[in-house]
């Protein structure tokens, strides 16, 4: 997830670009840029760091006023994907002859090839961008109209992108064209803006086109023109903003934290879909990890051990069963402040498994130091390319989740679980636990699971309303069994960190082994029923507390009636292979302790005594 925009008009585009950045700096604040159109041609800067940077760096470097100014622009803040955050990756990106410059918001999945394919025709690379190959590919089919050489170079392009354009040599125009990733339009008089998000715009205008998948937008200061991706011109309806400034920057939700819980099904689907051979090559589905230089000698690993802290710990203890499960090899998992402390044994067969979101982590980042100096091979999962883990890990595989700004983690996790199941089942099918057949039906299930969280989402006025009942709650403990115990971990942790309730989870096996003890009227109890072969279990455990007086929710799939009798209320999830139940079950968990927190008239974004990165022991 990046921030993009656009200017074209009467006014000077510096200082629009840069307030606009600002305003989209939640979407990405690892590096800035911007390019404007001038009495100097087409120049740009940009700078590694917050967009305060990027300002110091055009006072610094523009020592004439008529260096840096103009009056059409892009600009962009970016959240890196492909290539560390430095000056040279950062965008606008521009192509070889440095007459088109590109900035980029999404995945370029066949930039790879894209860039293979331009270098054998002599053009070169400066980036480890997938952007560069955009305008690499954009500046090869220009041939004297921008539209033509856009439309050529888009049809080649695979992933998501939302793109903002201009040329040397049509300063008079902004190109705009997305798929997947989000861009608006905004009309004002005598000027015409683009923005990857609303709040960027809200100061120029009310009046937006959303630009939808493929369509083309070409800004002119005094008009917009609309395409379609054949170039045949296009009629679109105008929308009128009544969001206030605050709220459009959380998309028109209350709080982050909502809107990153809605934003899983993208995030699921773009840390899922580069993993994946396409379904439309023909032969047999298969995980590619070639991206991250995962071979065939990491399967070989006598043991993989987890370690992570907090919520990615979670990640990490569903991660263990699905790696016994899927490619039978011993797994260890281990929470981050305990394994570095501890006196642990080292086998330089081992893998290790590191998850942090923010990859900064004080604790996580002790725990890798240590295993590499026992000898162990390192493979980090991350969401910040860049990220110390990021860059000391051996292999990382990152989670296209885009910035979380929240503090209670929701995107990251699951998207944490979307790595951890494909890195899992790839080591099953190279330890030839896993057969082909199988593993088309794993990847079936896998590409569902973005949908199948929307339609989770839809529901969640339910959780609401179960919410505005037990958000009192004296303690609410969440129960079940394998995989379920493990989601059970995630869901107390959301619970607790955000509306302030004590909560526990347990195994629901150790229900008589303790927690028993504590269950009275004052209790709610969370079963978590996704585990088929343990559904009688789950119903003994659930009649044992309910014969103490606590009030009972499943979360179970919608379609098994098997816990209507006996639960005070059911929330369901659609129904997927049992091992893959956490990445959906957790999402009613992560809405009931959001709307927990919000009718406790508490933020949500912003938990007491909490931190979203700890840097610190
Ligand atoms: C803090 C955050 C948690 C997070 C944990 C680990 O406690 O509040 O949300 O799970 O750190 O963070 P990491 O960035 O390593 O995943």
């Amino acid at each position: 997830m990046c921030g993009i925009v656009g200017y074209i008009g009467n006014q000077e585009a510096v200082p629009i670009l840069l307030k606009g950045l600002k305003k989209l700096e939640y979407r990405g604040y690892d590096s800035a840029g911007i390019a404007v159109q001038g009495k100097m041609g087409l120049v740009v800067r940009k700078a590694k760091g917050l967009i305060k940077n990027l300002e110091e760096k055009i006072s610094a470097e523009s020592k004439n006023a008529d260096e840096f100014c103009g009056f059409a622009g892009i600009g962009h803040t970016r959240w890196a994907t492909h290539g560390e955050p430095s000056d040279v990756n950062s965008h606008p990106q521009t192509d070889a002859s440095g007459k088109i410059a590109v900035v980029h918001n999404g995945i370029i999945e066949n930039h790879g090839k894209l860039k293979e394919w331009l270098l054998s025709k002599g053009v070169t690379f400066q980036s480890e961008t997938d952007t560069e190959a955009v305008a690499n590919l954009i500046g090869f089919y220009y041939r004297g109209d921008l539209l033509q050489a856009v439309m050529e170079a888009v049809g080649r392009l695979e992933g998501s992108w939302g793109l903002g354009i201009i040329c040397a040599d049509e300063p008079d125009r902004i190109i705009a064209v997305r798929k997947e990733s989000p861009l608006v339009v905004g009309i004002g008089k005598g000027e015409n803006l683009i923005a990857s998000d609303v709040p960027a715009l809200l100061e120029y205008t009310r009046e937006v086109y959303y630009l939808e998948d493929r369509e083309i937008a070409v800004l002119f200061k005094d008009h917009v023109d609309f395409y379609s991706d054949e170039g045949q011109v296009i009629q679109k309806e105008k929308t009128h903003i009544e969001w206030d400034a605050a709220s459009a920057e959380k998309g028109g939700y209350e709080h982050f934290m909502l809107k990153e819980i809605h934003e899983q099904p993208k995030a699921l689907t773009d840390t899922l879909r580069p993993r994946l051979t396409a379904a439309d090559t023909g032969g047999a589905r298969k995980i590619n990890l070639d991206e991250i230089g995962f071979d065939a000698s990491w399967a070989q690993a006598s043991r993989v051990v987890i370690t992570a802290c907090g919520t990615a710990w979670h990640a990490g203890v569903i991660g263990k069963y699905a790696f016994e499960h899927f490619a039978r090899i011993p797994v260890d998992v281990d929470v981050a402040s305990e394994f570095r402390y501890r006196d642990p044994i080292l086998n330089p067969k081992d893998i290790f498994i590191i998850i942090s979101q923010s990859g900064e982590t004080a604790d996580t980042l002790a725990a890798m130091r240590m295993a590499k100096k026992g000898g162990a091979r390192i493979i980090a999962i991350t969401n910040v390319v860049g990220s110390t883990l990021a860059r000391e890990a051996d292999l990382v595989m990152y989670t296209w989740a885009g910035p979380e700004i929240a503090v209670a983690s929701t995107k990251a996790f699951t998207t944490q679980l979307m790595c951890l199941n494909l890195i899992a089942l790839q080591f099953g099918v190279l330890r030839g636990v896993i057969k082909s057949a199988q593993l088309n039906e794993y990847i079936n299930a896998l590409e569902a699971i973005p949908a199948q969280a929307e339609k989770i989402l839809k529901g969640k006025e339910n959780i609401q309303r179960f919410a505005s009942q037990q958000f009192n709650k004296g303690k609410v403990f969440f129960m079940g069994r394998l995989f379920d115990y493990a989601a059970s971990l995630e869901s107390a942790l959301k619970l607790k960190e955000i509306s302030y309730t004590h909560s526990e989870a347990f195994a629901a096996g150790e229900l008589k082994h303790g927690p028993i003890a504590l269950v009275d009227t004052s209790t709610l109890v969370v079963a978590l029923c996704t585990q088929s072969k343990l559904f009688d279990k789950m119903e003994s455990s659930i009649t044992q507390v309910k014969a103490r007086g606590a009030a009972v929710a499943v979360i179970t799939y919608e379609d098994s009636d098997r816990f209507n009798n006996i639960a005070d209320e059911v929330f369901r999830i659609p129904r997927t292979d049992d091992s893959l139940s956490p990445i959906l079950s957790v999402i009613p968990a992560q809405l009931f302790a959001y709307y927990c927190a919000v009718q406790r008239g508490l933020d949500p974004d912003k938990p007491r005594n909490l931190a979203k990165s700890v840097t610190v022991e």
